[in-house]
């Protein structure tokens, strides 16, 4: 069965955005800067899953452009893939589009790669191979 390994969710602080999620009890797990995405990165575990809260580090980060489109909210939903380079290659054999030719350093040692919001139906997917 397919996992859903977080819920990306774009917040201009995540200081002040984790007050919400401490008082639904929530816990940080762990905090990490993830250069090449130009976020700060939150993780929050829920049974099963996890809330990925992204604060951006930089004015041309995805998440800085994302808010001044959209303001904050619901950014990305990440499968869990075992094999990150099949299902790209599945993907693509498929017709649809990857935001990338190869799989990117995630938080915590994983490789991720979007998809195409083209490609999504309204909704970014993300595939995320977790690091060992
Ligand atoms: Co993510």
């Amino acid at each position: 069965m397919v996992a859903i390994n977080h819920i990306g969710i774009a917040v201009k602080s995540l200081d002040e955005r984790l007050v919400l999620y401490r008082a639904l009890g929530l816990v940080e797990s762990a905090r990490e800067e993830v250069p090449s995405q130009k976020v700060k990165v939150a993780m929050l575990p829920v049974r099963g899953s996890q809330i990925e809260l992204l604060e951006p580090t930089a004015a041309d980060s995805p998440i800085a452009v994302a808010i001044e489109k959209r303001g904050e909210g619901l950014h990305h939903i990440a499968f869990e893939v075992e094999d990150i380079r099949a299902t790209m290659a599945q993907l693509k054999a498929a017709g649809f589009q990857l935001l990338s030719e190869e799989p990117r350093p995630g938080a915590h040692g994983s490789q991720v790669c979007f998809l195409h919001p083209k490609s999504g139906g309204g909704v970014l997917i993300e595939l995320c191979q977790p690091g060992h």
